[in-house]
């Protein structure tokens, strides 16, 4: 267990530190462990951007950011708020202009000099990709890297790379200077408790694992579906599309935690191994099978009782022709000994009529159905991993209705995350920041299984711009996507689960 005693003292520094995800997340997610008691005694957090304001300016707008995003925590421990606030400092830096960085070398310095604190460094990355090698290069040129007087991390947001290319040549710039173990690719589904626990669950439990494989499963589905639209993110939402935003990087890893194979051990080297090699192993989809085993959408205008949903196309940032997908459906196979032939269905998408992730194992049904007709409901057993919300786990199975005959209904047998009362579940930032903060790297993504899910995509990329004619189907909001998205199912079973709460 980690706490502020094995900790090494630190800087962080936070480039973006004005923007959204910083006074979403970052911020918050740092002054949670500082009141969790996990920041060492020397630390310090210096945002940088390119507003020209002094510390105590920037304190306040932390404040104000921390009121909105982490009110109770400060409503919880109100006195903690100004110790924390005088660990905040600003710089003005503009990333583009090399010379800053020779400004923040020498704040950097006075700061560590000054309050003795030796100089490990983690750079935070919240900025848009474009500027994430050129952030990486003035870091470079000014020495910033060098880990003389200290080690330096480098945590990079996502996306990381539009395509395999580009994620390669980034991957080159970056290695310019800094080495693979001093980056950190963040996946925030990584950090989240509920996906984590999904390696606890295959591996703690011995009566998981001799079903989890293609004897046994039928079938998995796994979906992230949004309630909300691209809202004020239209404009790089269109450059980007679901398959890109959610499947490339969340949903591709949380498919290869479902599907490894166990580590020998469970470090950070042997676990991301095993989940590459998942990813290495997914059947690609490619030409005309993109239009049977991937289906695309996009919502339109809707009216959902006194509420106007703007369309896609109208939305802030938007082309008005874009055709890119807010909805997308794959089914796809991964070609190795465990899972040979079992399909895997993922599906993401925007203004759905709910706001669940979770991972669905359908079991084969028993070889000789007696109750065959006399079941009223699904008659395969289901184990659904729920990550969000109402984190926990269900088994599903058939009953005897009590009474006369032998009526068969399904029930589950369900834990939830909220009955371990004492325990919080972590926001996945802290976790992360926290495990990049003492140099564990295991829920960070690898540079190999980055490139390796970007093959993955880039095919059925490939197949939409070549072929026009693979249709991207509109649907209406507070909709489970496009009805087509069920095509992918053989005749046996017709639709995708329906999660409920
Ligand atoms: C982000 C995507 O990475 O993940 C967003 O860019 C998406 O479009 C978000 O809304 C979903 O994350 P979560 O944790 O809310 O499921």
């Amino acid at each position: 267990m980690y706490s502020k005693k094995n900790i090494e003292d630190q800087i962080l520094v936070i480039f973006g530190s004005n923007g959204d995800l910083a006074r979403r997340k970052l911020l918050p997610a740092i002054f949670q462990l500082y009141l969790g008691g996990f920041l060492p005694e020397n630390f310090i957090v210096i945002g940088t951007g390119s507003l020209e304001k002094d510390a105590s300016a920037n304190r306040k707008d932390v404040k104000s950011a921390l009121t909105e995003f982490a009110g109770e925590s400060i409503n919880a421990e109100p006195d903690k708020l100004e110790t924390f606030l005088a660990q905040v400092y600003y710089i003005k830096v503009h990333n583009q202009t090399e010379k800053d960085f020779e400004g923040l070398k020498d704040y950097i310095h006075s700061l560590s000099s000054t309050l003795g604190i030796k100089e490990n460094i983690i750079y935070y990355f919240s900025i848009p990709p474009f500027l994430y090698d050129v952030v990486a290069a003035n870091l470079v040129t000014y020495g910033l890297n060098l880990e003389d007087n200290g080690w330096k991390r480098i945590i990079v947001e996502k996306p990381y790379g539009y395509s395999y290319d580009t994620a390669v040549e980034l991957d080159k710039k970056l290695h310019n200077g800094f080495l693979e173990e001093q980056i950190y690719r963040i996946d925030h589904y990584l950090g989240k408790e509920t996906v984590q626990n999904i390696m606890v669950t295959r591996f703690y439990n011995g009566f998981f694992e001799p079903i989890w494989n293609r004897k046994y499963i039928d079938r998995v589905e796994i979906t992230a579906a949004e309630k909300i639209g691209v809202g004020s993110r239209g404009g790089y939402y269109d450059t980007s599309g679901a398959l890109r935003d959610m499947i490339q990087n969340h949903l591709l890893q949380v498919l290869a935690i479902v599907a490894m194979e166990p580590p020998a051990i469970f470090d950070s080297e042997s676990i991301r191994n095993e989940t590459v090699k998942v990813l290495q192993a997914l059947r690609p989809i490619k030409g005309n099978d993109v239009a049977k085993q991937v289906v695309r959408g996009q919502y339109i205008a809707t009216q959902v009782g006194d509420k106007q949903h703007t369309g896609y196309r109208q939305e802030q940032g938007v082309n008005p022709n874009s055709k890119t997908e807010t909805f997308v459906a794959i089914k796809t196979y991964i070609d190795n000994w465990r899972w040979s032939e079992v399909p895997f269905y993922i599906r993401t998408g925007k203004h759905l009529p709910e706001r669940v992730t979770e991972v669905v194992i359908h079991l084969k049904h028993a070889p000789h159905q007696l109750f065959k007709q006399l079941c009223l409901t699904n008659p395969n057993n289901m184990i659904i991993l729920r990550i969000h919300p109402d984190a926990g786990i269900a088994i599903d199975f058939g009953m005897k209705i009590p009474g006369a005959g032998y009526k068969v209904h399904n029930v589950d047998m369900a834990f939830h995350y909220a009955d371990l009362a004492e325990t919080k579940i972590p926001e996945a930032y802290e976790r992360l920041l926290l495990d990049c903060m003492v140099g564990d790297s295991t829920l960070y993504a690898r540079a190999d299984a980055v490139k390796t899910s970007w093959k993955f995509i880039d095919s059925i990329i490939k197949a939409w711009q070549e072929m026009p004619e693979i249709p991207l189907y509109f649907y209406e909001c507070n909709t489970w996507g496009p009805l087509e998205s069920n095509k992918l199912f053989n005749e046996e079973y017709t639709k995708w689960r329906e999660p409920k709460e």
